[in-house]
């Protein structure tokens, strides 16, 4: 498929290159919509299809090109259980393992419907084209990951994020939704407490643009960019996370972060990126620089009842799954990350600070290149190393967050009436910690959701459609010029690259109490630099303007995981904490949502009690 550029200040369709309806109003460019998305990930175009296919007039406002996403670096495969693999696998099974890998953090009703309807939106998925790979009987063949009871990913190849957006981007496009990429939208409008519109500005051009829209649904992705080591790339400033909060809406579990365990950790370039889930899914295991398959001494008790604790089983399993226990590579992400970094700092890691990821030993070259052709060829021409012949060396990346905008489970609307969340930048799903694979289900589930409850919603408003104050317009503009007003201060790359140390060293993966209290405050002194930074130039595409804006949000939702870390005294899923390892009951039973203070300026922190769980589904932890 070919896209045309956005020419600056005119909204074109990316397929024809014809200009959208859109007037200029005070000099001004501008669109009316019933249903503005805002990110083109999974779930932003899920939704969109969704909406418009319910009737609305819907936009996609992008900031990267189409088609670039995060949702690309999951790539091993969608979760649902289908059966194809395993008979015995229902959404039951599927409903109990999301809890048990949230550490039973999650929003029981979203991880109840994600169970229920992913099957059918991967088969939907396949009837839109995407071509997934077969089972010996002609299914669509499902593999293992970790924490999962049945091999349930749906997959194609190690390739699976990639061609669920090349699917969902080419339904998108053919049913003619309007696509406004390289274009970021920086605040929400609002009258009288429901969404009216957003504003945005062209990357290319500098120039502004206003969205008339009652229902805005963010889907902007993760916050990995806050951190050094991150499987993210440059969009995932957490922008949805910090539109919301402007808006007036909560954030939920933002201290569990997710580090994937397996990202490449040499050359210095790539230091960060994902080696998938799969390698170990389709049979790799850990060893450290003794040669050692140390994932054995880190079994969790939590797990240990279906967990191999000797080679000779965990080898076992793989001729027949049914009777064996898992090995211990297959544990739940926080679990490897967490026994991946103990191994490093006991001075038994690789060469360049990682630990060994083994394939070659245990799966034929061909094998290995059939299932898993992106990892050897990005080992092979990244690293110059044969995964086929060699082991990779690996270490924890920040992938994902599991925290996120605070919504209805069934409608995934915020606080704010009219404001959806969807994807990574909606929080509840995954509890704690989230499982490999339910990302893309997740996606695909709830983006229909918001996207047909955001269609409703904007119809039943008929002609009383909340109305964009010219005020706050002005408002929005005065604020994302403000960095070119400032005279003499620093530019905002070098506070960004400190936060991103800072994060990594004080909010990684072990944390203390001292080291959250000193993050604190570095992130403060952040606020106060970023407050006198000072950006270069022009409005003509201009980064240093662009990472301006970002780092604002950047900023405040670094100042989410850190609060929320501070506060929760224990360790559970994608949060540990040194100086209280363990989980304890009485936060098993609390979430930890965030919000902005009045002043706008900083973080207050509430705790929640979780929603009970109805007996029948309590029933199937008995
Ligand atoms: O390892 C992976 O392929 C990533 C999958 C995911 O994050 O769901």
């Amino acid at each position: 498929m070919t896209t045309t550029t956005n020419g600056p200040g005119e909204g074109r369709h990316p397929m024809t290159g014809n200009a959208m309806s859109g007037e200029a109003r005070g000099g001004m460019e501008r669109h009316t919509y019933d249903v503005v998305v805002v990110g083109a990930g999974g779930a932003g175009l899920r939704a969109a299809i969704a909406a418009h296919d319910a009737g609305a007039r819907t936009a996609i406002v992008c900031k990267s090109l189409l088609g670039k996403a995060h949702t690309v670096m999951a790539e091993g495969g969608i979760a649902a259980a289908m059966g194809n693999r395993w008979p015995e696998d229902n959404w039951e099974v599927h409903f109990r393992d999301t809890m048990r890998g949230g550490k039973m953090l999650n929003n029981w009703r979203m991880a109840q419907l994600h169970a229920q309807e992913a099957p059918e939106r991967v088969q939907e998925l396949e009837d839109w084209g995407a071509l997934f790979d077969r089972t010996e009987d002609g299914l669509i063949s499902q593999r293992d990951f970790g924490g999962h009871k049945y091999a349930r990913l749906a997959h194609v190849g190690d390739r699976t994020g990639l061609e669920m957006i090349r699917t969902l981007q080419q339904r998108a496009v053919s049913l003619g939704i309007d696509v406004f990429m390289e274009c970021t939208v920086t605040d929400v409008f609002k009258d009288g407490g429901r969404v009216s519109g957003a504003f945005a500005y062209w990357r290319e051009s500098g120039r502004f643009i206003v969205f008339d829209a009652p229902s805005v649904i963010l889907a902007t992705g993760g916050i990995g960019k806050s951190f050094k080591v991150t499987s993210n790339s440059w969009e995932y400033t957490g922008d949805g996370h910090a539109l919301a909060m402007r808006a007036g809406a909560s954030l939920i579990n933002m201290e569990f972060v997710q580090f994937h365990p397996t990202g490449m950790v040499w050359p210095p370039s790539v230091k960060g990126l994902l080696v998938t889930e799969s390698v170990r899914g389709d049979g790799g295991i850990l060893k450290n620089s003794e040669g050692e398959r140390f994932m054995f001494d880190y079994i969790p008790e939590f797990f240990r009842a279906e967990t191999a604790d000797t080679v000779e089983e965990a080898d076992a399993w793989y001729e027949d799954k049914k009777n064996n226990r898992r090995p211990p590579e297959l544990l739940p992400r926080d679990e490897v990350a967490r026994a991946i970094n103990s191994e490093i700092k006991a001075g038994r890691g690789t060469p360049h600070g990682g630990i060994y990821l083994d394939i070659a030993s245990r799966r034929s070259p061909e094998f290995i290149r059939k299932r898993l052709p992106s990892m050897y060829h990005q080992f092979k021409e990244l690293a110059d190393v044969d995964i086929t012949a060699e082991p990779m060396e690996i270490g924890p990346t920040c992938h994902y967050v599991m925290g996120g905008v605070e919504v209805d489970a069934d409608t995934q609307e915020s606080a704010v009436t009219g404001l959806y969340a969807v994807g990574e930048c909606s929080g509840g799903m995954h509890g704690s910690n989230r499982l490999g694979g339910n990302s893309l289900g997740d996606l695909l589930v709830f983006g229909k959701r918001a996207g047909e409850h955001a269609s409703t919603y904007a119809a039943s408003l008929g002609d009383a459609r909340p109305q964009v104050d010219e005020a706050d317009v002005k408002a929005a503009q005065e604020s994302a010029l403000a960095p070119f007003e400032v005279e003499g201060g620093e530019n905002p790359y070098s506070i960004q690259s400190d936060l991103q140390q800072s994060m990594n060293d004080l909010v990684g993966i072990i944390r203390t109490r001292t080291e959250l209290e000193e993050s604190l405050g570095e992130i403060e002194a952040f606020k106060e630099r970023a407050r006198t930074m000072v950006v270069e130039g022009h409005r003509q595409y201009n980064p240093g303007w662009h990472l301006a804006l970002d780092l604002r949000n950047m900023l405040v939702v670094s100042e989410c995981i850190a609060k929320a870390a501070l506060a929760r005294e224990e360790s559970r899923g994608g949060h540990t904490r040194d100086d209280f390892p363990g989980p304890d009951p009485a936060w098993g039973t609390k979430n930890l949502v965030v919000t902005l203070d009045a002043a706008g300026t900083g973080v207050e922190l509430h705790e929640k009690t979780l929603p009970e769980m109805p007996d029948e589904l309590k029933g199937y932890f008995a």
